[in-house]
């Protein structure tokens, strides 16, 4: 692969790191460090772990060097250390943690500069410069983590950047239309070549029945109609003021505005609100199959029916730990993407998942019922 696409792989790799630091400018060490909840992880350990999750893939096993800090690596395993715990790990804080994301860039580069990544590269995590993309991807969805922890610090301010990029996302309707999308064979997943995670492989034809789905997602005016009809919970952050709804996200009191798309709901209370519409969530096969023709991607992901499960042939690469061990009947799919997300993160194969109760994540959805 030419000197070029490398100066674009170092060019994307000092973007996201800019978008990365760019999320904590504004906050001092105490706050990196606080564990803020159970279910998210204290900032500090995020970037030590988007800095040691670079280390190890990119240093250590593509350039065979020795690690920075020991056995240190082991606790930005998030396997092994689960998000309630990470506050009182002996992780990297304040000025070490900053030098450490700092050095690591830099054996990144000089790695960089000696490999092969072309499309004939023998290590298949070298081909087409894989691991890159894997370990970009990595680094730009720990920042939409970390936005879901910045939800929760008081007077946060989003950088402008991402706030902009958060407005505009914000398309929303309230019409009801729907698609017809007609009953037949439809090619599922990403194909062979190009960056994608595993879980999305192989591609394969999924036989579907006609079905309709909601043009755009479901809008806050429709979902607090929801609430007033059935007693509904509100989604996280909101708070009834007199007559209204105000969004309490970081410390804020801001009117909820009935024309945007509905986010922070769990996939009971989506699940649930399709029923009372007399309709249904999508599969997750439904929805990409319809993603051509649908509006209003991208401000929250989208919960689906569908369980999180292997592709027929799925294929673990390149670790297990990625999505293996995660497949079964307790997480269910999500699809599209959020305004935390990069653009960079958003396909139409991409395979989000989480627990049905939770809402911490930038979750909405449409809905959609049998043609
Ligand atoms: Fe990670």
């Amino acid at each position: 692969m030419s000197s070029e696409s490398k100066a674009a792989i170092a060019a994307a790799l000092a973007e996201a790191r800019e978008r990365t630091l760019s999320l904590v400018e504004p906050l001092d060490d105490e706050q990196l460090n606080t564990v803020y909840s159970p279910i998210l992880s204290p900032l500090a350990w995020d970037l030590g772990h988007i800095a040691n999750f670079e280390e190890l893939w990119l240093v250590q096993r593509i350039g065979g060097r020795e690690p920075l800090h020991g056995e240190l690596g082991r606790f930005y395993d998030a396997i092994e250390n689960p998000r309630k715990i990470r506050g009182e790990l002996p992780i990297l804080r304040d000025a070490e943690l900053r030098a450490y994301l700092a050095d690591v860039r830099e054996r990144t580069l000089e790695v960089l500069d000696g490999v092969e990544i072309g499309p004939d590269a023998e290590d298949r995590l070298l081909r087409d410069a894989f691991v890159y993309e894997m370990l970009l991807a990595h680094e730009l969805q720990h920042n939409e983590t970390m936005l879901q922890l910045l939800q929760l610090v008081e007077g946060y301010e989003l950088p402008p950047s991402i706030a902009s990029e958060r407005d505009s996302s914000r398309t929303g309707g309230t019409s009801e239309q729907m698609v017809r999308i007609e009953g037949e064979e439809h090619e599922i997943g990403a194909p062979d070549r190009g960056f994608a995670y595993d879980n999305e492989r192989p591609r394969h034809a999924v036989e579907l029945d006609a079905f309709e789905i909601d043009r755009t997602p479901v809008t806050n005016g429709a979902y607090i109609g929801f609430m007033e009809e059935t007693g509904a919970e509100p989604p996280l952050y909101w708070e009834r003021d007199g007559e209204g709804w105000v969004d309490t996200a970081r410390g804020r009191r801001d009117p909820v505005d009935p024309a945007h798309p509905v986010i922070h709901v769990t996939w009971d209370q989506a699940d649930a609100f399709a029923r009372w519409a007399g309709k249904r969530l999508p599969t997750e096969f439904e929805w990409e199959a319809a993603s051509p023709r649908l509006d209003g991607v991208g401000h929250g992901w989208e919960w689906t029916s569908s369980d999180f499960l292997a592709y027929p042939g799925f294929e673990a690469f390149p670790y297990r730990e990625y999505s293996e061990v995660f497949f079964g009947g307790e997480y269910k799919v999500l699809r599209g993407g959020s305004w935390a997300t990069h653009p960079r993160v958003i396909r139409p194969s991409f395979r989000n998942w989480d627990l049905p109760q939770r809402r911490q994540i930038f979750s909405g959805y449409r809905c959609a019922r049998d043609a």
